[in-house]
């Protein structure tokens, strides 16, 4: 193998800026994530909502890609898309799925596992109308993950439903939120040496809430 002028395998970051207790950690992880949003907005990381969603299809495979987190609410992690689209069909058929969020300038991460359905049509059409007009317009233009002849068509589209749509734009059908259900929920503050601190919260119905520490 040539030498790689991109050497990744060299690239080495220790981390040490925050360390996490479980003594100081509340007895609810759904307001420790809260905080550690609310600290990712202060210090102004570019897109402090964006995480990762895992979605599984019918045949057990996993697909990943990155939404924003519009809102914690209820215990429950919310976010919009197309129910039309191909996270959508497998969350349609397999609700389980994960969510990861990565600050890298606050070394944190947080992970989410849990159940996911869609929000009711009243939460999305408030949420929907909230958006900005070319991205109301959008959602009526995208069919989202289907296969598209050319940008020109996407902008044709668009341009359709700004004719159809020129004030008031209704929300899809095919467009809304869903809230994931949180039953595991681990945090992870960088450390040195890799020996990071890993606080895990588990649910169940009898006893809410149990937290431990993992090995990094
Ligand atoms: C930072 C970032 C934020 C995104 N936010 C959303 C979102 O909130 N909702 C959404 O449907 N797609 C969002 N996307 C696009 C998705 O990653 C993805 O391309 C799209 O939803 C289609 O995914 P699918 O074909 O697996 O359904 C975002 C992409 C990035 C990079």
């Amino acid at each position: 193998m040539s030498a790689d002028p991109l050497d990744l395998a060299a690239i080495r970051q220790d981390y040490a800026r925050q360390e996490l207790h479980e003594e100081r950690c509340p007895a609810s992880p759904v307001d420790l994530l809260h905080t550690w949003l609310q600290e990712a907005v202060l210090a102004k990381v570019l897109e402090p909502t964006a995480m990762n969603l895992a979605t599984v299809s019918s045949d057990g495979r996993p697909s990943a890609r990155m939404v924003l987190c519009k809102g914690v609410e209820n215990g429950q992690i919310v976010f919009y898309s197309s129910y039309a689209s191909r996270k959508g069909q497998q969350l349609a058929s397999n609700p389980h799925a994960a969510l990861t969020f990565f600050w890298p300038e606050l070394e944190r991460q947080v992970r989410l596992e849990g159940t996911v359905q869609p929000l009711d049509a009243a939460q999305s059409d408030a949420y929907f109308a909230s958006r900005p007009y070319a991205s109301r317009i959008g959602a009526w233009a995208s069919l989202q993950s289907q296969p598209l002849s050319s940008k020109a068509e996407l902008l044709l589209q668009a341009s359709k439903w700004g004719l159809r749509y020129p004030f008031t734009v209704p929300r899809p059908a095919h467009w809304g939120g869903y809230a994931l259900t949180p039953v595991l929920i681990e945090f992870w503050q960088g450390r040195p040496s890799r020996l990071h601190d890993r606080i895990l919260y588990q649910h169940n119905t009898a006893e809410g809430w149990r937290t431990s520490r993992l090995y990094p």
